[in-house]
């Protein structure tokens, strides 16, 4: 089915993900497009609004990116956010200075009566991120919101559809931030809104079904919550057509492979094939302590076991991969410094025969697959599991990875799992997880001297992984954690919490 469409052209700032995501969670659906897609994709794109994101640039640099002016003949409304309200001005004829100082943060701002801000409280609060401003309209225009610093904090050409806001509606600082975009999107592109997960997943269904017809399906089952959603949405369509294979390499936090197991298996009745492989990883894994090679060594390892369990099931027609829109965003980007070799299942295709890839969930951003997961039924520790790496715990123990040290290392992070759910912390911290470090340190338990290992808590928040603030958790919450896992874990006497955030430090330890 066609959806009603909203084209976000990407001028390269750092909240044009979060803008395509403010939109789809007002139910439009809309793409985030480089911004020097020719103007005849535009027209063909059909959309029903424009929006230009922010960027780190100034309009009038030389190599700055723009806009064909036809954009503006299109007769489709468009909203301009930060360099992209600049860039509006700067096209239609108005001027754009530097100014002296950045005005970033929390500020005060006043709206002016306008369809845009139509509800919203006219002394509010912005966030702003610019040193660019405009300083002089186009023809047309009229200033719409001012605050201290910023003369045109908005403006609008309310009859041509042409709408700019210096600062960022998609930031939850911005208060109504939501409602102004959705106005956007309601009142002046005029959509009904019909993107939503339920629709989606009826969608879905059936054209997985046209397409698969009786033909036979695999799909690489990870645990996360891309591959089962995507897995359990293909199995409404076609059954037991479908066959899973799980890998379980050993290095799965506490309870997670018997979890996954029943809930796909016992309790929905899906073809789950479980490779249980912990011996194969865990030899090919001993003697070694570099990080790099550790990551080698499972990805590799990964891929050879499930060959084997697929050559077990026979040919199939097609393979399911949990694609996300994100993905999709990001790998049409240019290539940057390999920090760390992603373990994925990036390297399946080339082991199993089969005709073509199914990749149902390559238009939705990540809150988007929780919502089909909680549509399709599976439970919320599947739904709204936290991000896990590839390699798992190998990744979370520093040096040599025994099975006596995952085993230190589950009880210790279980603990600390559960501490965080009681403290209602789970939700707003991205990523929580217990790394053992390699070091020993001395201690005194009773009366007697211990020598044991000392685990650092990790705790971020994050918006997609690619920056990170260390959570702010609180003293209370961390000295019960700590007692707990002191008392109740073996071989662990010390434990320190990580405050360094992303970057420098990454998320995860190695
Ligand atoms: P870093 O440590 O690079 O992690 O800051 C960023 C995010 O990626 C996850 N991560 C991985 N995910 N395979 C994955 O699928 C991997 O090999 C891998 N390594 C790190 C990490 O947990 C964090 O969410």
């Amino acid at each position: 089915m066609e959806h009603e469409k909203i084209l976000v052209l990407d001028f390269g700032g750092q909240y044009n993900q979060l803008i395509a995501r403010r939109i789809r969670e007002q139910n439009v659906y809309c793409e985030l497009v480089s911004c020097d897609v020719p103007i005849d994709f535009i027209k063909k794109y059909a959309p029903k609004g424009i929006v230009f994101t922010g960027g780190p640039n100034s309009v009038y640099e030389e190599n700055s990116p723009h806009v064909s002016r036809e954009i503006f003949s299109l007769g489709v409304p468009v909203l301009g956010i930060c360099y992209g309200a600049q860039l509006m001005a700067y096209t239609l004829g108005g001027k754009v200075d530097h100014a002296e100082l950045r005005e970033y943060g929390k500020v005060d701002i006043r709206y002016e009566k306008s369809m845009i801000f139509d509800g919203v409280d006219e002394n509010n609060v912005c966030w702003m991120s610019h040193t660019d401003f405009i300083s002089e309209l186009p023809e047309g225009f009229k200033t719409t919101a001012k605050t201290e610093h910023c003369p045109v904090a908005a403006m609008e050409n309310a009859k041509a559809g042409f709408y700019g806001v210096q600062f960022h509606p998609e930031v939850l600082h911005t208060k109504q931030g939501s409602l102004i975009l959705r106005n956007f999107l309601y009142k002046i592109c005029g959509v009904s809104g019909d993107w939503t997960m339920s629709n989606f997943v009826k969608e879905q269904v059936a054209a997985i079904k046209r397409k698969v017809g009786n033909g036979k399906v695999l799909c690489a089952m990870s645990g996360g919550v891309d591959s089962a959603v995507a897995a359990t949405l293909v199995h409404r369509a076609i059954g037991d057509n479908l066959t899973c294979i799980f890998v379980d390499h050993g290095l799965l936090r506490k309870n997670e492979a018997e979890d996954v197991y029943r809930v796909f298996r016992t309790e929905r009745g899906m073809n789950l094939v479980k490779a249980d492989a912990a011996d194969r990883f865990l030899g090919q894994l001993e003697g070694v302590s570099e990080p790099e090679r550790k990551r080698k060594i499972i990805g590799a390892e990964f891929i050879r076991v499930f060959e084997d369990e697929a050559k077990k099931i026979g040919k199939v027609d097609y393979l399911v991969q949990g694609t996300i829109y994100p993905d999709v965003i990001e790998s049409g980007k240019g290539k940057s410094a390999v920090i760390k070799s992603h373990h994925n299942v990036g390297g399946l295709p080339s082991v199993v025969e089969f005709k073509e890839i199914i990749e149902p969930l390559r238009d939705l951003f990540k809150d988007e697959v929780r919502k089909v997961g909680t549509e399709l039924g599976l439970p919320e520790n599947i739904v709204m599991r936290q991000p896990f790496p590839g390699p798992g715990l190998a990744i979370r123990i520093i040096g040599e990875v025994t099975r006596e040290k995952i085993k230190t290392l589950q009880d210790a992070d279980f603990i600390y799992r559960e501490e965080i759910a009681k403290a209602g912390l789970d939700r707003e911290i991205w990523q929580y997880f217990v790394v053992l470090t390699n070091s020993r340190s001395v201690g005194v338990m009773g009366d007697s001297r211990t020598y044991s290992y000392t685990v650092a808590l990790r705790a971020v928040t994050s918006i997609d992984g690619m920056t990170a603030d260390w959570a702010r958790i609180p003293y209370e919450v961390l000295e019960k954690i700590s007692n707990r896992i002191v008392n109740e874990v073996r071989d662990i006497n010390r434990v320190v919490y990580d405050i360094t955030s992303k970057p420098p430090a990454t998320i995860e330890w190695e």
